[in-house]
Parts: structure tokens; C-alpha cells; sequence
């Protein structure tokens, strides 16, 4: 509260609380805005290709977290592998319906309806995080704290360099040109892929760009 309002100083208090109505309102706007999506959605759930295709990286224990997880693809198949996961998305919708699925399939999920841009993960608390086709700049340093020293981050998501109109069409929901590189630059690098329109479009990975790091120290 002492921040608040230093941070107010020199405006009214009340420019101060309009803020934080505002970022309010967002937030609400935002959770139906993804809500209503998932109610009227008929597709299946899948697994980030980035985390399907490096298994193998993955410590066969710890705990994991899948931010922005929707109906949770990437934290069934981290459960699936041993880890003990955290599921944490703004809409209550697709975190409800995961969570039933976690029950049924008996698997250690534990799911939360969380604003990851108001709250995002405490320090050095996850051996692995997933991030799939959700992209908030402003909270890579906290994910980057997040890991534990040794942990990893998967992260897969839309490009501004696209062949198809999949995806965000809002740019700033999608990733410059090796973005990913530069906002986890302070990771060990062990797996990256963006193909942008090079070669033959109709074949590899278009759209989209893919991130493993490891947090040494
Ligand atoms: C395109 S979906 C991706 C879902 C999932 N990661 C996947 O790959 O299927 C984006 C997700 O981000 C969630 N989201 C958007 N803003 C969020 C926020 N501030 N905090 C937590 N989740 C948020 C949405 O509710 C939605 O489930």
C-alpha cells in the first residue's frame, strides 16, 4: 500500500485506484473473453509439439507447472511423466475441466484459477515450466526466477513471421524474430526451432517458434 501510493505521488489518490479498477476490469474482461471460448470450443486437447518432442529432457521427478495451461494438454502429459504439476489458467472454465480429468485419471495435477500477469510464480519454485501459445513479456523475468537452478522452460508460441493466418491476429501477441532468445537469454540454450518462410512453406514449422532453457545458477 505504501508503494501505491508513493508510487501516486504528485497525481490524486484516486488516479491511483482507477488504476488498479482498470487492471481489474481487464483481468474480468479477459477471463470471460477466454471462458466463453472454451464453452462454445469443440477441439481436442493437445500437447505442446516443443514438449512432446523432448520428453527426454524432463527430470523424472520434481514439480512442474504448466502457465496459461487451458484445458491442460501440457500438464496430463507432464503428470503422465512423474512430475507433480501445477495447472494454472485465468478462466475457471477449462481449469474446472481439468481438474475433473485429473480426478478421473488419477493424476497429480493441481489446478488453479490464476492471473499469472497479477501473480506470477514465487521464486525458485519449479523444476519445469510449459508455456504453449500464451505470451506476456513483462513476466519472463519472474518465470525465469521461478526455476529452480537446473530447471527448464519449454516454450512454444505464435511468430510475426507466419505463412497462414493461425494464431493471435494482434502483433503484439506475437513473437518478433528470435524473441524467444532474447527474453530467456539468461538460460542455458538446449533447444531452439523458427523457420519463418524459409524453403518450402508447405512443410516444417511455420507459425511458430520453439525454446528449451536451463537455468545454471
Ligand atoms: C491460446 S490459449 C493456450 C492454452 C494452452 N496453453 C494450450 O496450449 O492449449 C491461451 C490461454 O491463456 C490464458 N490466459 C490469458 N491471459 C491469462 C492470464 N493473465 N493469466 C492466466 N492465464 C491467462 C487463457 O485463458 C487461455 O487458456
Amino acid at each position: 500500500m505504501e508503494n501505491f501510493y508513493r508510487l501516486t505521488k504528485g497525481n490524486t489518490v484516486r488516479t491511483g485506484v482507477t488504476l488498479r479498477i482498470d487492471a481489474k476490469t481487464s483481468s474480468m474482461r479477459i477471463k470471460a473473453k477466454w471462458n466463453e471460448r472454451y464453452r462454445t470450443a469443440t477441439g481436442k486437447r493437445r500437447a505442446s509439439l516443443v514438449l512432446k518432442e523432448n520428453l527426454h529432457l524432463l527430470p523424472d521427478h520434481g514439480h512442474a507447472l504448466d502457465l496459461a495451461c487451458g484445458l491442460g494438454a501440457n500438464a496430463i502429459l507432464l503428470a503422465q511423466q512423474g512430475l507433480k504439476v501445477e495447472a494454472w489458467d485465468i478462466a475457471d472454465v477449462p481449469v474446472a475441466a481439468l481438474q475433473d480429468l485429473a480426478l478421473k485419471r488419477q493424476l497429480s495435477i493441481q489446478t488453479e484459477v490464476r492471473d499469472v500477469e497479477a501473480h506470477p510464480p514465487e521464486a525458485e519454485t519449479f523444476d519445469v515450466i510449459v508455456v504453449s501459445y500464451f505470451l506476456n513479456r513483462d513476466i519472463t523475468p519472474a518465470l525465469v526466477a521461478a526455476l529452480k537452478t537446473g530447471g527448464l522452460i519449454y516454450y512454444q508460441t505464435f511468430t510475426r513471421q507466419r505463412v497462414s493466418d493461425r494464431g493471435p491476429q494482434r502483433e503484439e501477441f506475437r513473437l518478433v524474430e528470435q524473441e524467444l532468445l532474447h527474453l530467456f537469454s539468461g538460460l542455458q540454450l538446449l533447444f531452439y526451432r523458427e523457420e519463418g518462410r524459409i524453403g518450402d512453406i508447405h512443410n516444417g514449422l511455420r507459425d511458430e517458434a520453439m525454446f528449451i532453457g536451463r537455468k545454471k545458477t
